[in-house]
């Protein structure tokens, strides 16, 4: 372990205006000793301070947490003790972008009593060469048992008016683009940030949601988000902006309380990610190293997926999830469908799903979705009661059995869908059975959803008893060796790790929104440095007609990106589960373009950030696992992107063939979408590319070797 001098380091506080004492002040340094970790109690007040390479991350920040209906969890504190320790491990996740993930961190624990409560409280620190953790830990052992929070003030204090790549703060949805913007401009920025189809519950001016990109004047990136969110409610932040405090800020539940604990427990790891280097910000593992190893003994059955899926007919081309326009005549009580007319625009249907099945296995795709499968659609989204779906019976018209059936012949599975539309309850009294259900055809995955305001009424999406429900949907669909992917769920925080059936999520806006009011350019230069950070996401990308309005003329959408932008968003933005989201027919018009997301892995050996600024590109390669093939992407925001691509990673002693992607001269997002050529060339690890990225656009690489 290195250590910086104290004397070096009470220099360092005292530049800070952080009062304590040499003598008193304890802290620790990352492996590389860039980045220093300060913390002590002053006054009773535990309170800690961030540097990296001797340029201020956070300034001294009070840490606590304030009760309700009891004395809080602020001051009053004494250091009892305090212990450092080291650990080095190298762990293999079962899919990831890399084979092997290091594990190396310094540790300093402070032991605190509160003497006039008789409670006592711990912080642990973990400090790793790309950021910080820091948790509390309630042991249960003094007067403290069952507790409720009122609310955590972990404060993170910046050292000036960064640049942030934000959303707002919201308890239901994430679904939004990212603003950027100075902090002292969040107030001003919040209204117009905040999309007008959302389910928001705006709580704070300038309240943004994790993980938060940060830059600073100097060049710094910092990242603050949260691990191993378990059994607590999720982190917002709060800014303070006439002195650029950030605190944390959870979600209630319906009565206006943050969490109940009950001792020994602690809160998630708070995340504080800092480099010099963007790129540094792409590769961190901060997140999944602060989460728990995995639990379940056998993984075998958890395997990266690639799929189409009937979806996009329903987002972006006017069909319906719904079988009939025809709601008087269904018993809702009784799901009894037997006397209704179909509107016959329900692509759920069996002769469709066979064009799918039918196209997944010419193309080699793993698996095709079918949402609008099951009956409940007619009255899903008004619903008053908390029964509208039960998991299990198919409409009319979608022979669960038979296309099954078919989709197994063809060496295909089908994706089950589950929306609970945010029916809790509901789904959770039908789980089991629709899991049995799952196993009985063969499905292994579940697409699973939340639109709409919770029931229980009050509950909201981010809140813990919603955390520790999807936390269950996972566990149980474990016990039956089903793979989980959530969208509206809670952003996720590492969990992964723990539990790699929890294999995607969404969480954040998707290209759904492409249909229904755009995405900005840049949001998928933004993604990978704040949504990301704490697991994959099922963005749906592989759009190629971009004009909406050619398939569904009631649309005015338009997907804000080249053809060339959505083969690369496979590779920067990375998943173990890949949609190609757009029609059979759309991809029939563009074979060779198609090519590449046949082509492009799912699952891999080493991954590497090549360029990346958040909200302008990102440039990543990797290597296919258990293979020798690499495949690199790049994505651009309006402003386009030039590279000269070293391909230096490639192994020395081999020969390759490039195929390149490229955007055409003239290919632009708006008015040439998809304009693109594509060369073959032969490489080695000495060659370097000059590629250009239109606006919007990006460049797909794939490279196998030859000979
Ligand atoms: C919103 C999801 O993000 C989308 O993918 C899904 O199709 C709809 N909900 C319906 O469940
Ligand atoms: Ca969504």
């Amino acid at each position: 372990m290195k250590y910086i001098s104290l004397s070096a380091m009470a220099l360092v506080m005292a530049g800070m205006g952080f009062n304590f004492t040499e003598a008193r002040a304890e802290h620790i340094c990352s492996p590389s000793g860039d980045i220093v970790l300060n913390a002590d109690v002053i006054d009773g007040v535990p309170m800690y301070s961030v540097t990296y390479k001797d340029k201020v991350v956070i300034k001294p920040s009070k840490l606590g947490i304030e009760l309700s209906d009891c004395p809080d969890m602020m001051d009053g504190f004494k250091l009892v003790s305090s212990k450092i320790s080291s650990f080095d491990e190298t762990w293999e996740p079962v899919w990831g972008e890399n084979r092997e993930i290091r594990n190396h961190y310094n540790e300093l624990l402070l032991k605190l009593d509160q003497p006039t409560n008789y409670r006592k409280m711990d912080i642990r620190f973990r400090v790793y060469d790309d950021g910080v953790g820091l948790r509390y830990e309630f042991p249960q052992d003094g007067a403290l048992s069952y507790f409720v929070i009122k609310d955590e003030h972990t404060q993170f204090a910046m050292d000036g008016d960064h640049i942030a790549w934000w959303i707002a703060g919201d308890y239901d949805t994430q679904e939004y683009d990212y603003t950027e913007s100075h902090l002292s401009e969040i107030r001003d920025k919040m209204a117009a940030s905040i999309c007008s189809n959302a389910s928001q519950t705006q709580f704070s001016p300038t309240g943004v949601q994790t993980s938060l990109q940060m830059k600073t004047d100097d060049g710094l990136y910092i990242n603050i988000h949260e691990a191993a969110l378990v059994d607590y409610s999720c982190m917002h932040l709060n800014l303070d902006d006439k002195n650029f405090i950030f605190e944390s800020w959870l979600t209630p539940d319906a009565q206006g309380n943050k969490g109940h604990l009950q001792t020994p427990c602690h809160s998630p790891w708070r995340t504080i990610m800092v480099s010099d280097d963007a790129r540094d910000m792409l590769s961190s593992n901060l997140i999944l190293n602060l989460n728990d190893p995995c639990k379940y003994e056998d993984t075998s059955w958890i395997k990266p997926v690639k799929y189409v899926g009937v979806w996009w007919e329903m987002i972006a081309g006017g069909k319906h999830w719904s079988y009939t326009y025809d709601l008087p005549s269904i018993k809702l009580d009784s799901l009894d469908y037997t006397n209704t007319k179909p509107h016959g625009k329900h692509p759920a249907n069996n002769e469709n799903v066979k064009k799918y099945i039918d196209f997944a296995a010419e193309h080699g795709f793993d698996q095709v979705l079918v949402e609008g499968w099951n009956i409940g659609w007619e009255d899903w989204f008004g619903h008053s009661k908390d029964y509208v779906f039960d998991f299990q019976t198919p409409y009319p018209d979608f022979d669960i059995d038979k296309l099954n059936e078919y989709a197994h012949s063809k060496g295909v599975r089908l994706m089950m869908h589950h929306e609970t539309s945010g029916s809790i309850r509901n789904y959770e009294r039908h789980m089991e059975k629709a899991y049995g259900l799952m196993n009985k055809y063969g499905y292994n995955s579940v697409k699973s959803g939340y639109v709409g305001n919770m029931i229980p009424r009050g509950e909201h999406h981010y809140g813990q008893w919603l955390n520790n429900h999807y936390l269950y949907a996972v566990t149980e669909a474990a016990k039956h060796h089903i793979m989980v992917n959530a969208h509206e769920a809670v952003r996720p925080t590492g969990l992964c790790r723990t539990y790699p059936n929890l294999i995607c999520s969404e969480s954040a806006r998707g290209t759904e929104y492409e249909s229904f009011a755009g995405n900005k350019p840049s949001h998928t230069t933004v993604l990978p440095f704040t949504r990301l950070q704490g697991g994959p996401m099922d963005y749906t990308p592989g759009i190629f007609e971009m004009d909406i309005t050619k398939f569904n003329p009631d649309s005015k959408g338009h997907v804000n990106s080249t053809l060339v932008r959505q083969l690369a968003l496979y590779v920067t933005m990375y998943s173990p589960l890949q949609m190609a989201a757009d029609y059979p027919e759309h991809y029939e018009r563009f074979m060779d373009a198609f090519q590449f997301i046949k082509d492009v892995a799912v699952d891999w050996d080493q991954s590497k950030y090549i360029e990346a600024e958040p909200g302008r590109y990102i440039v990543a390669a990797r290597k296919a696992k258990g293979t020798d093939d690499w495949f690199v992407g790049c994505t651009a925001s309006e402003d386009g992107h030039a590279s000269e691509l070293a391909l230096d990673f490639l192994d020395k002693d081999k020969k390759y063939e490039a195929i390149i992607y490229a955007d055409a001269e003239d290919a632009h997002y708006k008015t040439n979408p998809q304009a693109y050529k594509i060369t073959k060339k032969r490489v080695t690890s000495k060659t370097k590319l000059k590629l250009k990225a239109a606006p919007g656009g990006g460049y797909a690489i794939s490279i196998k070797p030859v000979g």
